[in-house]
């Protein structure tokens, strides 16, 4: 990945910049800036590294896990959607263990989306029924695809994963935000809100989104952070990371990461944002099945390998986690009741979403040494007897890992769970006294 075309990335990002100049007249000149006095963190982890990939439910990548994990909540292989949700003579599909790469995306708009948690349009039951996949998948008239969005991958395909799990952490009760696309849920990841967003509007993501960031409020206790981008920050939808004084956050991924981490100079929160799948940047490498999900592995390999060798690595974390479920089905019903709008704002016509429910469950890593081997992190205990650990969990432990002064970003990260206690003494110690034992 490391050879790969250096000059797009280049060329995106300041497209972008250009794009911004141009469309505001409001460009904060705010460089260059002081920078507020040094802050402390008080607890073991000094760097959390966040990646998230794209569109897979967790039963689809970890399900089958379950066999030889029991403690993890995945498939039993009885799980099944009908052809026709509201017909319960209409025939089975069962779950498989035979998922392969998917050229033919599953919907996951946020009718879609409705269609495959409730299996109509009338999204009051609870708990959610999830059982619209396979009839979601029909109506789309692609042929197979209702198989495709029941099929899991067996865990030999996904080794990476499998071995994550067995040696760190692995949350089986965290979802995706909203039950819409990707970057709506991308901006929970470091917003906690998507400002009203329930879909994929090009025209608003180039002009940009106003509401308040995790890098804010970083940048406001004097802590750093960087962006290590592929092809595209996404990241860059905000308005705030547009400010010139923080041009030199955003870093190339092929051309820094390897080299900022050897050195122990990683910022305090790491965002990779991996290669955007549908940006055709190297089409003719596309074509191969499985390469979608072989690449994926490939490259969360890579990033787990680069972290681990660092100076910085014992007091680091990385989360993984996938930004929605990408149309597959997953058996664990999505909340519907008690979350929190972050914001107030509601969705535009013609669904007028209220942000009042989550999206489907998704997979979520939780990699340190100070995390206990084979940990499986089920429902959070608080705030609330309602929260969830989502992608606002993120900005939420933030705040709390490195006791940030600011306040929560909206009433969604306020709610959701964090997972700071998870990170324990004990392994490190362990490690410590094995490393004397051998001098
Ligand atoms: C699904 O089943 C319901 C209830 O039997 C029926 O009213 C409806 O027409 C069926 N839909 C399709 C597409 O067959
Ligand atoms: C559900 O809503 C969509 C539009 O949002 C409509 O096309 C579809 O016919 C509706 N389905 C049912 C079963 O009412
Ligand atoms: C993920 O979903 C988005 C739409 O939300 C789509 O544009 C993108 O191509 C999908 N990515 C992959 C890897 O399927």
């Amino acid at each position: 990945m490391g050879h790969r075309k250096i000059l797009f990335p280049a060329t995106h990002l300041g497209l972008f910049f250009i794009l911004y100049l141009l469309s505001s007249p409001c460009v904060s000149f705010s460089f260059p800036f002081v920078k507020p006095k040094h802050h402390k963190i008080n607890g073991p982890i000094k760097t959390l590294v966040v990646l998230v990939m794209e569109n897979r439910s967790f039963d689809h990548i970890l399900g089958w896990l379950h066999k030889t994990r029991p403690d993890i909540d995945g498939l039993k292989g009885s799980e099944f959607n009908r052809v026709n949700a509201s017909d319960p003579y209409s025939s089975k599909i069962f779950v498989s263990d035979d998922a392969v790469f998917v050229d033919s995306d599953p919907g996951h708009s946020i009718q879609a989306i409705r269609e495959q948690i409730f299996g109509s349009n009338d999204s009051s039951a609870n708990p959610a029924p999830m059982n619209g996949f396979v009839q979601q998948a029909v109506n789309m008239g692609v042929p197979g695809m209702e198989q495709t969005v029941m099929s899991g991958f067996k865990p030999e395909l996904v080794p990476v994963y499998t071995d994550l799990a067995k040696e760190f952490g692995v949350f089986d009760r965290w979802f995706a935000s909203v039950p819409a696309s990707t970057q709506p849920n991308r901006f929970y990841v470091h917003s906690a809100t998507s400002h009203g967003a329930s879909s994929n509007v090009r025209k608003d993501l180039i002009h940009g989104f106003p509401q308040k960031t995790i890098f804010d409020s970083l940048d406001e206790n004097g802590l750093s952070f960087g962006i290590y981008y592929q092809n595209m920050p996404a990241t860059l939808f905000f308005k705030s990371l547009r400010k010139l004084k923080h041009i030199f956050k955003f870093h190339n991924y092929a051309l820094t990461f390897k080299i900022h981490a050897k050195l122990g100079k990683l910022p305090n929160y790491v965002v990779i944002e991996q290669r955007y799948f549908d940006v055709k940047i190297d089409p003719a490498n596309d074509d191969h099945p499985s390469h979608d999900v072989a690449l994926g592995q490939k490259f969360v390999k890579e990033v787990y390998e680069t972290l681990r060798a660092s100076p910085q690595w014992k007091e680091m974390a990385l989360l993984i986690t996938y930004d929605e479920h990408g149309g597959f089905f997953d058996h664990v019903p999505t909340p519907v009741s008690g979350v929190p709008n972050p914001d107030g704002i509601i969705g535009p016509p013609p669904y007028y979403f209220r942000f009042d429910r989550l999206g489907v469950r998704v997979p979520t890593f939780l990699i340190s040494p100070w995390i206990d081997k084979a940990t499986v992190i089920h429902e959070p205990t608080g705030p609330t007897t309602s929260s969830q650990f989502e992608h606002s969990s993120i900005p939420a432990t933030v705040k709390k890992l490195f006791n940030l002064k600011s306040s929560f970003l909206t009433k969604r990260d306020a709610w959701a769970g964090t997972f700071e206690n998870y990170f324990r003494h004990v392994r490190l110690l362990v490690m410590i006294v094995q490393r004397n034992l051998r001098r």
